[in-house]
């Protein structure tokens, strides 16, 4: 299976609560090449232009709130198959549904405060990198 790339952020719940190292630890000893990655406060434009599709979704203010919080740690991530096994590794959406050895299970709160986001397919993984990362696009 071919190498591929998907996009992590480690949102504003799991970034003040310190668990920032704790989850990228985790990352690394799943494999995943971390191949860039910085911190960053986002502006309200920037998680509106991120999380565009749900736009029309009844939870979009309150989304882009959340992600406006406070800091946030993006990543570009890389390994075989990453899009799905970052997902997998996650776990679902909501936290409370959140199986004890996925991040959100360990890291999340609920199902808006859930410590990560993944890509959920490789073209959306190129779109969100070239957002954060156009020296990697
Ligand atoms: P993400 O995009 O952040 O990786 O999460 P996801 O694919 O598992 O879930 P998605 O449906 O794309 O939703 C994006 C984020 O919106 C918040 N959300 N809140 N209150 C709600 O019902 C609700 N539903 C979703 C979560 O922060 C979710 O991760
Ligand atoms: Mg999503």
């Amino acid at each position: 299976m071919a190498i591929e790339r998907t996009f992590a952020i480690i949102k504003p719940d799991a970034v003040s609560a310190g668990n920032s190292e704790n989850i990228i630890k985790i990352i690394k000893d799943h494999g995943f090449d971390i191949e860039d990655m910085k911190a960053l406060q986002l502006t309200q434009e920037q998680a509106k232009r991120f999380y565009d599709v749900h736009k029309k979704r009844p939870f979009f203010g309150e989304l882009v709130e959340f992600m406006t919080s406070g800091p946030v740690v993006v990543m570009a991530l890389s390994k075989e198959n990453a899009v799905q096994e970052w997902r997998d590794l996650m776990g679902p959406t909501d936290s409370t549904q959140a199986p004890a050895n996925t991040i959100r299970g360990q890291f999340g709160t609920d199902v808006g405060e859930n410590a990560t986001h993944g890509s959920d397919s490789i073209e959306n993984a190129k779109i969100e990198i070239a957002q954060f990362f156009p020296e990697l696009a």
